[in-house]
């Protein structure tokens, strides 16, 4: 019966996520991870875990990404903002190893040249949608990973049972996707993120599909859990002030071929408060963020056959 569910969970995964390899591979066993002594590409000593020069990606005529450069420190929370199309989840894609940049790339994953093929199972990945399998309860969607990845049920089903009052979730344990409401669907694909553990974590656009109030409640527990989990998290979001809240910094990605036209640094002191939005810090920021983000948005409006 478990190994009949995981097959089923690949097919409906792919089915939603054509061309990548699907949940399944996604989140299937990690290779050993070799640590080499070889110097990491510009490192001064703080060695990031993710390295990323001249990083393009074409699909046929349309290139998503073009000479991206970016460098993720470890236990950063880096958010990623950017037009619509600007190549985002292709970038997602290419960290969690279901997508090769094209040739010429350098990707270096804890200082060692990788392909990204090799990252397949060394991160842990919530894509946009939160591909909760409505066959599975809430607990046996948490646990989806570790079982893939070979923990005996019971186990896993432990191990997530101890996490659920973290999540927001006790008592819940039973309920079937379509019993919960949508602030509760994505903390049970964000548990199975968390449960699978790995130093880098990608979530994109985890809150997109939520009201305001429970996204900013949801942005508040999600530091809480990061700052006692210390996980490095890269993180997709349209929204400015969830971009500038949660992040240590901010990438603001180009209009399509995208690359980072702006890194913000956000020097603005934790634990955050609700309230740190109407900082003037805070807005000088914002300003500076509009301001990128929006001659990014016309380019990608105008080129869009507006
Ligand atoms: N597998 C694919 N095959 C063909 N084209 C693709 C594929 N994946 C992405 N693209 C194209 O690459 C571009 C970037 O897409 P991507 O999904 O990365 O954008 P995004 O920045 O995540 O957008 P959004 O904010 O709307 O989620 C788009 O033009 C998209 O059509
Ligand atoms: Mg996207």
């Amino acid at each position: 019966m478990t190994d009949m569910s995981i097959a089923w969970s690949e097919d409906y995964a792919c089915g939603l996520n054509p061309g990548a390899r699907g949940l399944a591979g996604l989140l299937g066993p990690a290779k050993a991870v070799q640590i080499t002594s070889e110097p990491a590409w510009g490192s001064s000593g703080d060695n990031p875990l993710i390295e990323l020069r001249n990083v393009s990606k074409s699909f046929g005529p349309v290139v998503a990404l073009d000479s991206l450069e970016a460098t993720i420190h470890p236990g950063e929370l880096v958010t990623v903002v950017g037009p619509s199309g600007c190549g985002k989840s292709t970038l997602f894609n290419i960290l969690a190893g279901l997508e090769e940049p094209d040739p010429g790339n350098i990707l270096r994953f804890r200082g060692k040249s990788s392909a990204a093929s090799e990252l397949l199972g060394q991160v842990s990945f919530m894509p946009q949608r939160d591909l909760l399998l409505p066959w599975r309860n809430v607990i046996d969607n948490a646990i989806l990973a570790l079982e893939i990845e070979g923990m005996p049920r019971t186990q896993a089903r432990a191990e997530a049972l101890k996490m659920l009052p973290e999540f927001g979730l006790a008592g819940f344990e039973n309920q079937y996707p379509n019993q919960l409401s949508g602030g509760m669907r994505q903390r049970v694909a964000l548990m199975r993120t968390f449960l699978f553990r790995r130093d880098l974590m990608l979530l994109d656009e985890p809150f997109g599909a939520l009201d305001a109030l429970t996204r900013t409640m949801m942005q508040r527990w999600l530091l809480d859990v990061w700052q006692k989990h210390r996980r490095t998290v890269l993180f997709i979001t349209h929204d400015v002030d969830e971009a500038i809240f949660l992040g240590d910094r901010v990438l603001v990605m180009t209009a399509r071929p995208g690359k980072v036209k702006l890194e913000q640094k956000i020097d603005l002191p934790r634990p955050r408060k609700a309230d740190i939005v109407t900082s003037p810090e805070f807005i000088t920021l914002k300003k500076t963020l509009l301001d990128a983000i929006e001659e990014e948005s016309m380019k990608s409006f105008m080129t869009s056959g507006h």
